[in-house]
């Protein structure tokens, strides 16, 4: 099979580049090891930025901006103390909370509407030809017959466990990384919201985020040991370890149906490129959650690399993918700054000393007593700017 632009991964980046290719007139193969409910299925982040809802708006019964919230301020607890940080009065800038398997359900829904070339159950085993102009996808469906799709163009959008990324980074010791002493316990559970905006906590006991899902289901994470056996605790230990890192706030509690342990790990690959392969998204890089910037930043990989591909493919102009790259690692980085500085300013390090602690608790009011370090917070977690040409 021959196809512009084979995309592999049918996540929110590589559902968003057939979409984004799609409307400049450049068909595209989209497929994914996974079946269809399991990614509309999988619980995942929450918070998009306001460019990514802006960017949504354009796909066709979208309701990031209609079914999601908009939230114009988190609040920021430490020392028993609540400080707002205000994105409107700061910037006239929100972010949106709208559950990423929501987001897959519109894109999915609305590519097939479309005619979208989407399989499920695919799974590729290797890729061929990489450095010709004509890479190929060897892989297996769900029945298991082969797969063998040619393409001008092989797009990995491929998560965290990306198969595409062997063949642009060679050895995965040349990519950057860094772990985290500690994970998040993610529950949802049936119970109306504790709180109007989101609540990140630093507590003595540890880091606690109060978020939502729905005006019946709420999204609650702690800081906890990465060894976390998920079944451990009953419902009343886990409300006793949120109410405990919440002080003056009183949880409102309800029945847990769902429980996981979320790694916290720091990712970005030493290439993005070569020749007729690229990465967005996980597959290029990861960020621990604290901050909300991953959705968000496959979102920004997405749009760089759909101007690239529209001047390769419909002017034969190479010059955006040379520039592909490097331009994306300018806010990749700065989101790996971000998302490591929440985490670091919010979570009880096993290792802190009282130094630490203070320390710590220094820099959480350096950014509340100032108006511009509460800047550089909302602007970050709203969205820098979104590039309009590379
Ligand atoms: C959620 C997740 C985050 O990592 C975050 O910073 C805020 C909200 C969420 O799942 O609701």
């Amino acid at each position: 099979e021959r196809t512009p632009v084979a995309i592999v991964g049918a996540g929110p980046a590589g559902l968003l580049l057939s979409h984004l290719l799609a409307a400049a007139g450049i068909e595209s193969i989209v497929v994914d090891s996974r079946s269809r409910s399991e990614i509309e299925q999988t619980i995942r982040a929450g918070i998009l930025e306001q460019g990514t809802v802006e960017v949504l708006d354009a796909i066709p019964g979208s309701r990031a901006r209609t079914v999601g919230q908009r939230h114009d301020g988190i609040e920021l607890h430490f020392a028993g103390e609540s400080h707002r940080v205000d994105f409107a009065e700061l910037l006239g800038r929100s972010v949106w909370l709208y559950p990423q398997h929501e987001v897959l359900k519109d894109l999915i829904a609305a590519r097939l509407d479309a005619g979208q070339d989407l399989r499920f159950g695919v799974t590729i085993d290797r890729l061929e030809d990489t450095d010709s102009n004509t890479p190929r996808l060897v892989g297996t469906d769900a029945e298991g017959a082969t797969v063998n799709i040619v393409a001008d163009f092989v797009v990995g959008a491929d998560g965290s466990r990306s198969v595409v990324r062997p063949t642009i980074t060679g050895p995965s010791s040349n990519n950057y990384f860094r772990e985290y002493p500690f994970a998040w316990f993610g529950i949802l559970c049936e119970a109306p919201p504790s709180s109007d905006e989101l609540i990140y906590s630093n507590s003595p006991n540890g880091f606690a985020l109060i978020s939502q899902r729905s005006d019946a289901v709420q999204r609650m994470y702690f800081q906890c040991d990465p060894q976390t056996d998920v079944n451990a605790m009953s419902e009343a230990q886990l409300w006793d370890t949120l109410q405990a890192r919440v002080p003056g706030t009183t949880l409102k509690e309800g029945p847990i149906f769902q429980r996981d342990v979320l790694r916290f790990r720091s990712f970005v690959a030493h290439e993005l490129r070569r020749g007729r392969t690229a990465l967005v998204g996980d597959a290029a890089h990861t960020v621990p959650p604290t901050g909300a910037k991953g959705m968000n930043l496959a979102v920004a990989d997405v749009l760089l690399l759909n101007q690239a591909l529209q001047a390769l493919l419909l002017r034969g102009d190479e010059r955006p993918l040379d520039a592909y790259a490097e331009t994306a690692l300018k806010r990749i980085w700065k989101a790996q700054h971000f998302s490591w500085w929440m985490t670091n300013m919010l979570h009880l390090s096993p290792e802190a000393s009282d130094f630490d602690r203070l320390r710590q608790l220094g820099e959480l009011r350096s950014v509340v007593d100032s108006e511009a370090g509460q800047r550089y917070l909302a602007e970050a977690y709203t969205g820098w700017p979104l590039a309009t040409s590379l």
